[in-house]
């Protein structure tokens, strides 16, 4: 699924971001681009960062 429609970044790309090793929204943000352009993404980006990380 699309999370961020400017960057083109899906749930899974956020997922595998955090698998790589980002431990932050901000570090997601830094390697996807999501929640960077118009910034509607963020909440649901986030989320999905959080999540991911606790699942680790
Ligand atoms: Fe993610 Fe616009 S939808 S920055």
């Amino acid at each position: 699924m699309y999370v961020c429609l400017c960057k083109g970044v899906t749930d899974k790309a956020i997922r595998r971001t955090v698998e790589d090793g980002a431990r932050t929204w901000r570090e997601v943000q830094r390697e996807t681009g999501c929640g960077t352009q118009c910034g509607k993404c963020g909440c649901m980006g986030k989320g999905i960062t959080r999540e991911a990380i606790r699942e680790e």
